[in-house]
């Protein structure tokens, strides 16, 4: 398959990480005889920096010219401590979500076995948790319309959703349940909001009439918070819309161990974007420290998305594997911190070309702790 692939790293470690998913990429191309190319373009506080933009025109172009966009991450220090500053990266990630239409982002929530006591979470309860949260991506409260009074002591942000948004990413999400545990749980304020309300009422129609297989069952967000650290066992699809989702996954993510492992697919009727759910960690940046891991599983999803499932799948064995192997930045390995982003990377750019016997080679030869096995 011949793939182009917008390369938008952005800021902080955004660009170590994504240097890692590309590796392994073009090691996936290698093996299976596909032709990817990459582009690059900025976006963020870098293009701020070199374009004045946080999402110039030039890159919009590109990602819309390309088949899928891979994300690095956005943010920083400078604008973050400036509740003054008329321009943010932020805006920038915003804006390209909407431009390309990308309602739907799939956050996938596994507990790996060999990550059970990285947690803080009790094992039991994490144990063999696997959730997909499908967050609402490019409307509600991020953007409705804003206000600032000229005193500046009063400020407003509008919350607001449409049938057609809601039915949209509620099929997505149906269709997802029933290739997994045929459960949805729809996560919402409706005991306070009327746009809440409103996704109950959709969601509950559109199930009835489309997906009268799928489990439906409803959770205010504030209950599905505790439930998510109580009991993530009882989740399959998590639906919900944009600002929940965008705070119960970075929740989710202690499941995990590491918010270093969460990936994304962003997706919408005709473009599709993938990035790491973590920010631009700014105090890690050029330390090597940055665990590459969710951008690695967001070029799996890539792959996933063009119907490259064996190639997506060798990846995802090669993160698991090197989550037991120890071969992992210092957010999972305390221990062993000389292991960088970038090796991390190589360990599964190996393991893609010698999927039977790079193990051990690797870690002797690179990492020279075969002892760890
Ligand atoms: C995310 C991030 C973004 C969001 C920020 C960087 C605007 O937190 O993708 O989860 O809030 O959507
Ligand atoms: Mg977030």
């Amino acid at each position: 398959m011949k793939l182009q692939i917008a390369v938008l790293a952005g800021d902080g470690i955004g660009p170590e990480v994504t240097n890692e998913a590309i590796k392994v990429l073009k090691s996936i191309a290698t093996e299976f005889n596909h032709t990817f190319i990459f582009k690059s373009a900025d976006v963020g506080a870098i293009a701020i920096d070199n374009h004045g933009d946080p999402l110039p025109e030039s890159t919009l172009d590109l990602c819309k010219e390309s088949d899928a966009v891979l994300f690095g991450a956005i943010g920083h220090p400078k604008y973050d401590n400036d509740p003054s500053a008329k321009v943010r990266p932020e805006q920038g990630l915003l804006k390209l979500r909407k431009s390309l239409g990308l309602y739907a982002n799939i956050r996938p929530v596994k507990a790996y076995n060999s990550l059970l006591s990285k947690s803080p979470l009790k094992r039991d309860n994490i144990k063999d948790t696997d959730i997909s949260i499908y967050r609402e991506l490019t409307g509600g409260i991020y953007f409705g319309e804003k206000t600032l009074s000229e005193d500046g002591n009063h400020a407003s942000d509008l919350c607001s959703y449409s049938k057609e948004e809601i039915e949209r990413i509620a099929h997505l999400a149906f269709k997802a349940a029933q290739s997994r545990k045929n459960k949805v749980t729809l996560v919402d304020k409706a005991n306070v909001l009327e746009t809440s309300r409103l996704w109950r009422r959709v969601v509950t129609e559109l199930a009835k009439e489309h997906y009268p297989d799928v489990e439906l069952d409803f959770l205010f967000i504030d209950n599905a918070a505790m439930q998510m650290i109580l009991n993530p066992k009882q989740f399959d699809v998590l639906l919900t819309e944009n600002m929940f989702g965008d705070i119960i996954s970075d929740e989710a993510s202690v499941i995990g161990g590491s918010i270093g492992l969460l990936a994304s697919a962003s997706v919408g009727d005709k473009y599709s974007m993938f990035e790491p759910i973590h920010g631009s960690y700014p105090q890690a940046t050029g330390k090597g420290i940055a665990n590459p891991l969710a951008s690695i599983l967001s070029a799996a999803m890539l792959l996933d998305h063009f119907e490259l499932y064996e190639e997506a799948e060798l990846i995802r064995e090669g993160v698991e594997k090197s989550l037991k192997l120890n071969i992992t930045t210092p957010d999972l390995n305390a221990r062993f911190n000389n292991i960088t982003t970038q090796k991390v990377g190589d360990f599964i750019e190996d393991f893609i070309a010698h999927p039977k016997d790079s193990n051990l080679n690797f870690t002797n030869i690179h990492l020279g702790q075969s002892t760890i096995i």
